[in-house]
Parts: structure tokens; sequence; C-alpha cells
């Protein structure tokens, strides 16, 4: 990936780990995409009386964790591909943008000038990428569904007068398959592509894309066991292929989660009135569970992170979960440490743990302290 012009500093209110250097384009990047998104969408489907029924046939679907046995996908017209957006663009928008955000600090320093989103649909990581990293010059969306391509055009038309989406190449190709044409890029994304896949195409599409990946890739799953599973095999496999794992692991090390926990974090999000219609849901928010790997060609800046659940606060400590080089750590931070306190007070689930807790967990065992946050 190219160098990147001095980022700004980035402090977000409420979570002091967000002081660390934030790509230019950081949460608040994403969370102006989203409200554009959401009229884009608005403007673009029309919420027809069959909308969310739909959307429910579209999420059993989903929700049996088999691969489609169609010669198409589960969205395969219009309809399902309006159903797909209006009830989950959204929401792999937001999980997706989290887990570009987080590879976006592990690589400090770095730029994508093109991005490969395979898998694309109607351009969810495309939408979080394009905020991310501004700069994008090249992008390339891949997907086997006519339909869905058509519709992510639309939606990009009615949002994104300037910008990557605006010039974006959307091709109609099946990634994985013999002849299918990727074109290499900085930065690739494969967002809930791997779970509409059989085991062997899918590590053939895990495969075709680190072949074209000239900086990162970025693959996410839902947050559920079988998508964590996915997404364990796909690492294992780019660390055979000689990749370096960023985020969220602290490296190369051997994943310490084991069953019935599985390694998934949840990204928040704004529900609109058309999501709420689409899903039949009364709540105006709603957490998007996802599991997810960035792999680099380039080291990185890997860190611990607070993983397996919100941090446990009680009055004067907070107990959190953190994964190390060395496997899972459960410190007690309390008002007594300090700096580490301060810190540690608003860290979340899913964040890195900056160097101030990071010297706190220097007292554990085998407890690496991280670069910079
Ligand atoms: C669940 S949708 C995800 C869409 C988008 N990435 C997102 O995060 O919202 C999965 C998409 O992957 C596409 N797809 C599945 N297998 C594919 C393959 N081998 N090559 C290209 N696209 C594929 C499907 O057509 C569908 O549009």
């Amino acid at each position: 990936m190219a160098e990147r012009q001095p980022s700004k500093l980035h402090v977000a209110s409420s979570n002091l780990v967000s002081r660390s250097i934030d790509p230019a384009g950081g949460p608040d990047a994403l969370r102006l995409a989203a409200l554009r998104l959401r009229t884009a969408l608005d403007r673009t489907i029309r919420p027809t009386p069959g909308l969310a029924d739909d959307v429910e046939a579209l999420s059993a679907a989903y929700r049996a964790g088999t691969p489609p046995t169609l010669a198409h996908g589960f969205v395969h017209d219009e309809r399902t591909a309006a159903a797909y957006a209006a009830a989950r663009m959204p929401a792999t928008f937001a999980a997706v943008g989290r887990a570009l955000l987080e590879g976006a600090r592990a690589m400090p320093g770095e730029a994508p000038r093109s991005l490969l989103d395979i898998g694309a649909g109607t351009g969810a990581a495309t939408w979080a990428a394009g905020a991310i990293w501004p700069g994008l010059e090249t992008v390339t969306l891949v997907d086997r569904e006519p339909a869905m391509l058509l519709l992510g055009r639309r939606i990009a038309a009615a949002g994104a007068a300037e910008g990557p989406l605006a010039s974006a190449d959307w091709r109609l190709g099946t990634a994985g398959t013999a002849g299918a044409d990727l074109p290499g890029a900085d930065l690739v994304v494969a967002g809930y592509v791997l779970g509409e896949l059989d085991d062997s195409s899918r590590s053939r599409l895990v495969e075709t894309a680190w072949a074209a990946t000239r900086g990162a890739l970025v693959i996410v799953e839902p947050g559920s066991p079988a998508g964590f599973a996915r997404i364990l095999a796909a690492r294992e496999g780019l660390i055979a292929a000689g990749a370096a794992i960023v985020a969220p692991c602290p490296g190369n090390v051997p994943c310490p989660v084991r069953g019935p926990a599985w390694c998934h974090f949840l990204a928040r999000l704004d529900r609109s009135p058309l999501q709420r219609r689409a899903k039949g849901a009364e709540r105006s928010w709603e957490d998007e569970p996802f599991s997810y790997v960035v792999a680099s060609r380039a080291p990185g800046r890997p860190a611990p992170r607070v993983v397996l659940g919100r941090p446990r606060h009680r009055p004067g400590r907070v107990v959190l979960r953190v994964c190390t080089a060395d496997g899972l750590a459960e410190p007690t931070i309390s008002r007594r440490h300090g700096a580490a306190w301060q810190v540690a007070r608003d860290l979340e689930w899913g964040d890195r743990v900056g160097s101030a807790v990071a010297n706190r967990l220097a007292a554990f065992p085998g407890v690496d302290t991280p670069a910079e946050t």
C-alpha cells in the first residue's frame, strides 16, 4: 500500500482508546457515510407490501446456515436484492466498517489506492472503505448476481455523486472459479461471502483473494459459531500462505478461543424506518455480531484486544478479557493503577488495548507490551 499523508489526531468523546492516530476517515467518517447510505437506500428502495415477507424468507435462508443449493444464490432477482439491501446492507456496512477501521489502526501509515470488493453485493464494503480511505482511486466490485450489482449501482448513484463509489467498476463474475479474472488491489475485502460457499470453493476463494492482495485482505463473516469457524479456517490458510495477521488477533499466534466461546464483536447501528419496516422490527437500533480477520503482506502493528464480551464494570475497577500473544488474560484494573485505569475504564469490546493498560498487563505472565495503539 502507498505511504499515506500525515493523518489527523482523532479524539472520540467516549473512548480514550481512540486517542490513537486514526485514519483520515475514522469513526466519524463512518457515521457520516451511514447517514448517506440510509438516504440513498430510502431513495432507491420502494417499501412494497411484500418487502417484509421477502426479508423473512431471505433471513430464514441465511439462518439455515447451509450454502445455497440453487444454481443462483440466496439473492437472485430484483425483489430479493431489494430485501437484502433494505434489511441487511446497513448492518453489513457497520460490521465491515468496524473491521476495516481496526485494520487501519493496525496498519498506521498505510493508505490503499485500489480496492477489490469480492462478493460485493450492493456495495456495503465499498461504502465503508470509501469512508475510511476517501483517497481510493480504483475500485472494483465483483459479484455473481447481476441483480445485486444493478441495485448496488443505483444505490451508489443515489448517494455518492463523487468519491470512490462514483467511479467504481461493477463486474459480474464468480470469484474462486477457473477463469474468473480478479484485478490485483492494495485492499481486498470479502464481506459475508464465505457462508455462501461449500468448503472447497471457500478455500479457493480465500486463495484467490489473497493472490489478488497487494496490501491487506479483510474477511468478515456473521458473528456466529459457524461464521467464526470460517474465519478461523481462512486465518489458518492465510498464515500458511505467508500472511501477517494484524487484526483482531495479536499476531500469527495460535487462537486461544475454544468452544463454547467464539470470537466475535458487535457493531451498533441505528435502524432507519425503511429497515424497521423491512424487518418488522420496532427497536430503533440493532447490534450486528460479526467475526473478522485482517491479513497483511507487511507486518503491521497487531495489539492485544478486548475480546469475548463487554468489560465488566464494578465500583472503582473493571475486569477485561484480553487476547494477548500468549493467550487470554483476565486482568482487573482498578483506580490504584493510575494511567491504566484512566484508559481501561473506557475500553469497549473489540478495542485495541493501549500501552497504558498493556504495561499493567505486562504483570501477567508472558504478556507483551504492544506497540502504540
Ligand atoms: C451476503 S451477500 C454480501 C454482500 C456484501 N458483501 C455485503 O457485505 O453486504 C453475499 C454476496 O456474495 C455473492 N457471491 C457469493 N459467492 C460468490 C462468488 N464466488 N463470487 C462472487 N460473488 C459471490 C452473492 O451473490 C452475494 O451478493
